[in-house]
């Protein structure tokens, strides 16, 4: 992963990306010098749904043209140092130390910041700009979780981040889950739907998080899912807050662990976000494995599914933990530069993904809009060639036929289901890059995708499967059509950012 990427990641929690627009309160009467940043500034963010209030608590110590301090937040605090010519400051944080995450002036005693996309105006705080103290909790010593036995072939569901964000709430779940049986989803093996970020309420006097108003009956919405057939997730993260902002698990494990088992809930998405303010990468399988094992010890079977954008060589201690299936990339926008970052980021984890334990490059993008539909081929191909888990993210209540026949494309998710359970790696060639698979069945699955800007002609080989020229059957898996291999090759013709993709059978 790349530094900005961390970088927006553990910044996350200041304010979150997805909100837009701060309610900002100002005062004039600032206690810091009108030349000075030397002092204690307050900015007030927007109202979570769950009643609190963001707050970003800045201290520094102006010393001519340099500036130091530190940044305190919901999610924990971390060191700042930058400089000031005149009223214009630029602060660094510890994730990149080359490009500033918050610039601004000082205008009347009042910091006018830029934090990314977002504007925010901090005043001298008072006394009664505080935030609780995240206190350090050292991570567990490393031991092996054993397997849960889970996820044999790639998770398949439904999320509800790519679509909704903080617009999640028990009616559409509810909806989405009628939707996912009328549609067909779950009879073609989407199973799973998850509740991402921002269902969180507050802890009760005992600690127990509760629901936010979005959610009023979790069990209850639980029940309404199983009654379908269909299983229920949710979302949380090891640090103090999630990327949302919201309650993370931090110093409450087992208890959410348990309240999640109470709940009836089969699946957690568990997000690193502001762990990465207290623990630096060296401490990410301690601090996952900590929820692993308060997962198991529930006794409910649930999908441990850790997202930390690939850091810190996950796919080598994953299974360790007792995890299912891992992130391997930053986040997917609907967006082909974006699709194909991510897939390609995932390939030097190929070697490990197998049955229980699954590279993860993010949910599925197909159907929200801003992709061609030969685009959206390549995103399902792709995700099935590389066992990764198929978790869509677009409205399952409103699906064009296109967008259903991709996403319930059954002989495409066969392929994603082998249960030999090996990743394609890809062959590039050109503008033309392939990825083949073996399966269970001694065949192998082969998808030819065209990076280029113009149709191009594919051709592929049985040898290059590692098959024996004479192929017993092949069949293209988009036109759902049988294909003849002829002199051991089958050539086609493939749309610009198209694929080609074929289940070959050997004799
Ligand atoms: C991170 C994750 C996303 C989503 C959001 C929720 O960015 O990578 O998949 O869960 O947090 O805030």
């Amino acid at each position: 992963m790349n530094r900005s990427k961390r970088n927006r990641h553990a910044l996350a929690t200041l304010f979150p990306a997805q909100i837009a627009g701060l309610a900002l309160l100002c005062t004039s009467l600032g206690l810091a010098g009108a030349q000075s940043l030397t002092g204690r500034w307050a900015a007030s963010g927007r109202t979570l749904d769950n009643g609190e209030q963001e707050k970003v608590i800045l201290e520094l110590t102006q010393t001519g043209d340099q500036v130091t301090g530190s940044l305190h937040t919901f999610g924990g605090s971390f060191d700042v140092k930058g400089t000031a010519k005149g009223a214009h400051f630029e602060l660094f944080g510890p994730f990149n130390p080359n490009r500033p995450f918050i610039t601004g002036d000082l205008v009347n005693n009042e910091l006018h910041a830029t934090q990314g996309r977002r504007t925010w105006v901090g005043h001298a705080a008072t006394a009664a700009d505080e935030l609780p103290k995240v206190p350090y909790i050292e991570p567990p010593p490393l031991h092996k979780v054993p397997s849960n036995g889970l996820a044999k072939t790639p998770p398949m569901g439904w999320n509800s981040w790519n679509l909704f964000a903080g617009k999640v709430d028990d009616a559409t779940v509810r909806t989405m889950a009628d939707a996912m049986v009328s549609s067909g989803m779950r009879d073609a093996g989407y199973i799973y739907v998850n509740i991402d970020d921002t269902w969180q309420g507050v802890r009760d006097a005992q600690g127990v998080l509760q629901p936010n108003h979005k959610f009023p009956d979790m069990k209850a919405l639980a029940d309404y899912v199983h009654s379908k057939g269909l299983k229920l997730g949710i979302y949380s993260g090891p640090g103090p807050r999630t990327c949302a902002n919201y309650p993370g698990s931090y110093g409450h494990e087992e208890q959410d662990a348990k309240t999640y088992a109470a709940w009836g809930i089969d699946y957690l998405k568990y997000d690193w976000c502001s762990a990465g303010n207290i623990y630096k990468d060296d401490a990410l399988q301690p601090v996952y494995q900590k929820m692993g094992e308060a997962l198991q010890s529930t006794g409910r079977p649930i999908i441990y599914s850790l997202c930390e954008y690939g850091r810190g060589s996950v796919e080598k201690w994953g299974p360790d933990v007792g995890g299912n299936l891992w992130r391997t990339t930053g986040d997917i926008r609907d967006a082909w530069e974006s699709m194909m970052g991510n897939i390609e980021k995932q390939v030097p984890t190929a070697p490990y993904a197998g049955p229980g334990h699954w590279n993860d490059p993010d949910m599925l993008e197909i159907g929200n809009g801003h992709m061609t539909d030969d685009e959206y081929r390549t995103h399902m191909s792709l995700w099935a060639l590389t066992a990764s888990p198929l978790l869509a993210g677009n409205d399952i209540r409103s699906m064009s036929d296109a967008t259903r026949a991709i996403l319930m494309n059954k002989e495409v998710i066969a392929i994603d289901q082998d249960s030999l359970g090996k990743q394609a790696s890809p062959e590039k060639n050109g503008d033309l890059e392939t990825w083949a698979k073996p399966l269970a069945d001694g065949g192998a699955a082969v998808g030819v995708v065209n990076l280029g800007s113009a149709p191009a002609s594919a051709t592929i080989r049985a040898a290059d499967l590692h098959l024996p020229a004479t192929v017993k059957k092949a069949r293209d898996l988009w036109s759902h059509k049988d294909v003849q291999f002829t002199g051991g090759a089958y050539t086609a013709t493939v749309p610009s950012h198209g694929v080609l993709m074929l289940r070959v059978a050997a004799k």
